[in-house]
């Protein structure tokens, strides 16, 4: 029975290997996974030679449905496992071809890139307010160009007062001021916060000066300011000297009383002059000191102006240049040179 299927059939399971035999050849000779995948998705699919043959089987006896649904599925399976050899084939080459194109030579030496490094005036300046968070003061900010009221008036400078002239102050035709110092934060602070807190309000500041080693009509100053119900000339005193200690190292301080309408009392922190140990040099003009920090007690003027009621609060301020303290950290003794852009100068800090 089988033998007269066969002999009847030959036609068709020579066809079955036909089908084997081209679907093997032109997945094979595929150059891609895409072709690959097209080329076997139109042998193996619906629409594929197979199935159209399993589709016709019913016109079959049962024993010759048998041979021809066997015969059907080894061919089916072979087809597959063609694929399955090509493609793994295709994707080893595909996988050389990327590595060889992106072919990483472990020997060559790399680029040489120079070590950036920040600008001398920013590194102290992260320095200080490091410094200054590790003792609870947080950085407080004010506009550049300022009111008369906060510039002067309300720091108990009043205008006509001969005191305004000590700030060499550029006028706007709308009658702002860009900033001469950043004492200006000082009431602005206090009428925002309510105390107690620590401040520190590092910023730039503007006079009219005719530009020299010393003087530029921009700089950078650092104020701060400490309000809370029992603050005293100590604590000023303190945190002070801890402070030119830590950003400049300074062996020995001394404070001298000197006039600034919004303290009382007010005050100038010295160092020892850092380039001559106090013998006296050009730097000191001889005198052995530094001056480096002026400061003093809030004036109770200040704290009215902001609202507060100066029996139940009390503070100290300070408002270092502070140019010079990077001059001075650095030993640079021209402050253009700061402010230049000059790379010879700035890459040796
Ligand atoms: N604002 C002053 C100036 O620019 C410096 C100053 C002095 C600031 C005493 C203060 C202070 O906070 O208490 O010359």
């Amino acid at each position: 029975m089988i033998y007269n299927v066969i002999e009847n059939d030959m036609e068709i399971l020579n066809e079955i290997d036909k089908i084997l035999e081209e679907a093997g050849s032109l997945l094979n000779s595929a150059k891609s996974r895409n072709e690959l995948d097209d080329r076997f998705r139109a042998v193996s699919g619906k629409k594929g030679r197979l199935s159209a043959i399993l589709h016709n089987i019913g016109s079959y006896s049962a024993e010759e449905k048998k041979i021809i649904g066997s015969k059907s599925n080894e061919v089916k399976n072979k087809i597959e496992a063609v694929y399955k050899n090509k493609k793994n084939e295709i994707e080893a080459i595909e996988r050389q071809n990327f590595l060889d194109k992106y072919k990483i030579d472990l020997t060559i030496p790399g680029d040489y890139m120079e070590r950036p490094h920040k600008h001398p005036i920013t590194a102290v300046l992260e320095e200080a307010v490091d410094f200054f968070s590790s003792m609870g003061f947080e950085i407080a900010e004010g506009p550049e160009i300022e009111t008369t009221y906060y510039n002067f008036d309300a720091l108990n400078i009043p205008a006509n007062h001969p005191a305004r002239d000590v700030w060499d102050t550029f006028y706007l035709l709308n009658g702002l001021v860009p900033r001469t110092h950043t004492s200006s934060v000082q009431v602005r602070t206090l009428e925002k916060k309510s105390p107690p807190f620590r401040i520190i309000a590092p910023g730039r500041c503007y006079r009219y000066e005719a530009v020299d080693a010393t003087h530029l009509f921009m700089f950078n100053q650092m104020e701060g300011l400490f309000v809370d119900k029992n603050v005293r000339l100590t604590d000023l005193k303190g945190i002070l000297e801890e402070t030119v200690k830590h950003l400049l190292g300074a062996k020995k301080t001394r404070f001298r009383p000197a006039f600034y309408p919004f303290v009382e009392p007010g005050l100038d922190l010295d160092i020892e002059c850092v380039f001559c140990g106090g013998r006296g040099c050009g730097v000191c003009k001889n005198t052995g000191w530094i001056e480096v920090i002026p400061c003093g007690m809030v004036h109770p003027n200040v704290f009215k102006y902001a609202g507060i009621d100066p029996l139940k609060f009390r503070g100290f301020a300070f408002g270092m240049g502070f140019d010079r303290i990077v001059m001075l950290k650095y030993n640079i003794n021209d402050l253009r040179l700061l402010y230049q852009g000059e790379l010879d100068i700035l890459n040796q800090f």
